[in-house]
């Protein structure tokens, strides 16, 4: 007679400890957030020559800008000359240059150096030298993807790779035309949680029965707990009586015309590592863009994409948001009370994962990988 082995039902996660030590959160910094490519902006969030947005990038505060050409750029926002922050909003538009507020130190579109005081009297400075310090940049599905690495990783396999992971092809996502969509709504929220707390969230759905009711009752296959994310290609089918993806199961808007049929009335969710989600529905995309401010704070935007035609024309997307709306508030008021918890003396060997969550493992052991060094032992 052989035995039968079968795998164990319950496999550990991380270490409390990785959730709230700022050892382990900075390693994460510079290791995870300044290496890979990390999604910072809207492109059309720059919507004329000179708009500019800083977006916080691991220790980096990053100056991202439209030139004159139409090109988008991004530096260090640090002046070159004495180090200040050169712009200290979120957002603005500059006329024709950045100007620095310390000694005015002068930079045009393309960061290089332009005007200073006294610079005629300075022949021997090198206007490119002491230009901004740049930063690489890549365009995709609509947004400005960015990268503090000096010899960034390849972003078809490290972010493209993560869709064709997901949906089984990279192409799969060509038809929702996300790059051309219009912005109907933005929704910022500012979440006291660690930011691996909310990948984890996302990736499973053993929650779902729990802690989203509206969004069981428009996939009602959620509510076995089954995670969107675990087969390949699979996107959860709308309940039969569901007109649309919205709060209350009603029409939603305009289908975006380049879905195919089999992605019609489905909702596909994807993880791009390590600050990224992409919902997928017939006629809206959702982004969400996480900001680890902290090894507690973590701020997300969240973007509802729709056709221009539907934001043009004024139609009322809020039955639309507010299904995801809620759905984020309810994500992120659980991790918001996984938290505190995380460096309890109970959670110093963590939780555990069951069946339907163990391709979580997957993300904890390249967690590992990355700073397992750093974990305190405890
Ligand atoms: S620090 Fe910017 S001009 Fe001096
Ligand atoms: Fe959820």
């Amino acid at each position: 007679m052989t035995a039968e082995v079968t795998a164990p039902s319950l496999i550990p996660t991380l270490p409390g400890s990785t959730y709230v030590d700022e050892a382990v959160f900075r390693a994460e910094q510079e290791r995870i957030f300044e290496q890979m490519w990390f999604c910072a902006i809207r492109s059309a969030d720059l919507d004329k020559a000179g708009a500019w947005r800083t977006v916080q990038v691991g220790r980096e505060s990053v100056l991202i800008s439209r030139t004159r050409k139409g090109a988008i750029r991004a530096f260090y926002n640090i002046c070159r000359h004495r180090g200040v922050k050169l712009c200290m909003e979120e957002q603005g538009e500059a006329a024709r240059s950045f100007q620095c507020p310390y000694h005015a130190w002068t930079y045009d579109f393309e960061g290089k150096l332009i005007a200073a005081p006294n610079l005629t009297k300075m022949p021997d400075i090198d206007r490119d030298e002491y230009g901004l310090a740049k930063v690489h940049i890549r365009e995709y599905l609509g947004y400005v993807w960015v990268c503090l690495a000096e010899e960034p990783p390849s972003f078809e396999e490290d972010v493209m790779g993560a869709i064709e992971e997901r949906l089984g092809d990279v192409h799969a996502i060509d038809g929702y035309d996300v790059a051309n969509l219009s912005l109907g709504r933005r929704i910022k929220y500012d979440v006291k949680a660690n930011w691996k707390l909310i990948i984890e969230n996302f990736m499973e759905c053993y929650h779902c029965a729990t802690i989203h009711p509206e969004l069981t009752e428009v996939l009602p296959e959620f509510a076995d707990g089954l995670a969107a994310q675990y087969f390949v290609g699979h996107g959860a089918e709308f309940g039969e009586d569901i007109k649309g993806f919205t709060v209350d199961g009603s029409e939603g808007l305009d289908v975006i015309p380049g879905v195919a049929e089999d992605q019609d009335r489905r909702y596909y969710a994807i993880t791009i590592k390590p600050t990224v989600f992409v919902n997928l529905v017939p006629d809206h995309v959702i982004i969400h863009r996480m900001f680890p401010l902290a090894a507690d704070r973590t701020i997300v935007e969240c973007d509802w994409l729709y056709l221009p035609s539907v934001v043009e024309s004024g139609k009322d997307v809020s039955a639309s948001v507010e299904l995801f709306h809620r759905v984020n508030q309810q994500d992120f008021d659980a991790c918001e009370r996984c938290q505190p918890a995380m460096g309890s003396r109970v959670y110093a060997n963590g939780g555990v994962l069951v069946p339907s969550e163990h391709h979580i493992g997957a993300f904890h052991d390249w967690i590992q990988e990355k700073v397992g060094d750093t974990v305190p032992a405890h």
